[in-house]
């Protein structure tokens, strides 16, 4: 029952007639071309909030992690007053790379290993050795800080210099997402990818629902059609899906396979799907969440790194069992990845752009903000 009640409410849904007559994808070259992914750089991915990981990844004083965007390695931190930061790799003496493991404890200090200048968990030089002529000035010379932000339990950076402040950006889902407590949930699996296709064309097949049909097509009977779409425009898109009891022959009382997450029973007959441009989806069902972050790699590579969150009270039960959330969304994510794949491989010189239907609403919606943002 748990896995048809897990795929029954995989189909996501669109309201039509919102693609105006003539819409277009992107052109092929915004999927292959080196000098598009370089602009993309500078306009996205150094000028967004980016998610890079969770809270939870560094609870005590110095846990770190490192996080890569581009060709910029960033540390992730824990400071001692409990305060996330983020610094560039750099030491500010040569420009060495500071850290190369991937995670870990700094005790304290953080220490080049060129010439050994050591900085504060607060990114303050602290010594640089008996070595520096007199009008020299520690204060000078901190780590090169990033913009962070906690929320919903998700660290998220800024490489520009001075960004519009976190606050500001996401004020439309600033509470959207409260009921599930994000804040408060805890990992339980993760699998990395990486993916021989252009982050767009994953963005976009997470935002679509007309490949559901043939792609996903042992799920489709248990899809049922929702009228409750949710942020059609903007760097934000939502949709939800309705559980199908009915179809499924489920009964009123029927459960998931863990407690629910959410107290609102509209909440625990429905799956919601958000992207939040440039690289983050997040999938909410009534007992655990799914999140997918995207690196891209290249123009026709990505990262993704897809991870499962359940509440802590879950998964300190003996007999904790995710397996059915994790084998779902598993298969779900290969097959996808696999048509990105194939896309990827097809766009090229004959390709130049094709046609969407009244079911690419949110696909449509996607290219446009893309588009504003890359100013074309
Ligand atoms: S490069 Fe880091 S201390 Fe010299």
């Amino acid at each position: 029952v748990d896995t048809i009640a897990l795929a029954q409410i995989f189909m996501t849904a669109f309201r039509k007639a919102t693609v105006q007559r003539g819409a277009f994808t992107l052109a092929g070259h915004y999927y292959t071309s080196a000098a598009t992914f370089q602009r993309e750089i500078q306009r996205i991915f150094y000028n967004h909030w980016l998610c890079v990981g969770r809270s939870e990844q560094i609870l005590e004083s110095g846990d770190y992690f490192l996080a890569q965007i581009a060709e910029d390695s960033l540390i992730v931190l824990r400071d001692p007053e409990g305060v996330a930061r983020a610094f560039f790799n750099v030491c500010r003496h040569r420009g060495t790379r500071l850290c190369t493991a991937s995670q870990g404890h700094f005790v304290e200090t953080i220490q080049c290993p060129y010439h050994a200048w050591t900085y504060s968990l607060q990114g303050e030089l602290r010594s640089t050795r008996p070595l520096q002529q007199a009008g020299f000035a520690a204060n000078d010379y901190p780590l090169y800080a990033c913009a962070l932000h906690e929320w919903e339990g998700l660290l998220w950076i800024n490489l520009a210099p001075n960004p519009a402040p976190f606050t500001q950006t996401f004020a439309p889902l600033l509470s959207r997402f409260s009921p599930w407590q994000l804040a408060t949930r805890q990992l339980g699996h993760r699998v990395d990818y990486e993916v021989s296709a252009n982050w767009k064309l994953i963005f976009q097949n997470y935002s679509e629902s007309y490949h559901a049909s043939s792609e996903h097509s042992r799920l489709t009977p248990y899809a049922l059609p929702s009228d409750r779409p949710d942020l059609r425009t903007g760097a934000f898109l939502g949709k939800c899906l309705n559980v199908n009891r009915q179809a499924n022959h489920l009964s009123p009382t029927y459960q998931p396979a863990r407690p629910p997450l959410v107290t609102q029973d509209e909440n625990r007959q429905q799956v919601y799907y958000y992207s939040l441009f440039p690289t983050m989806l997040l999938s909410l069902h009534s007992d655990y969440v799914v999140t997918h972050r995207l690196y891209p790699l290249g123009a026709g590579r990505t990262q993704v790194v897809c991870e499962w969150l359940f509440s802590p009270e879950a998964i300190a039960q003996a007999d904790f069992d995710p397996s059915d959330a994790i084998e779902q969304w598993e298969a779900t994510n290969r097959r996808n990845w696999q048509v990105c794949e194939l896309t990827q491989q097809g766009i090229g010189h004959a390709h130049t752009s094709g046609s969407c239907t009244h079911r690419d609403g949110l696909l449509v919606a996607f290219n446009q903000e893309y588009l504003r943002v890359m100013g074309a």
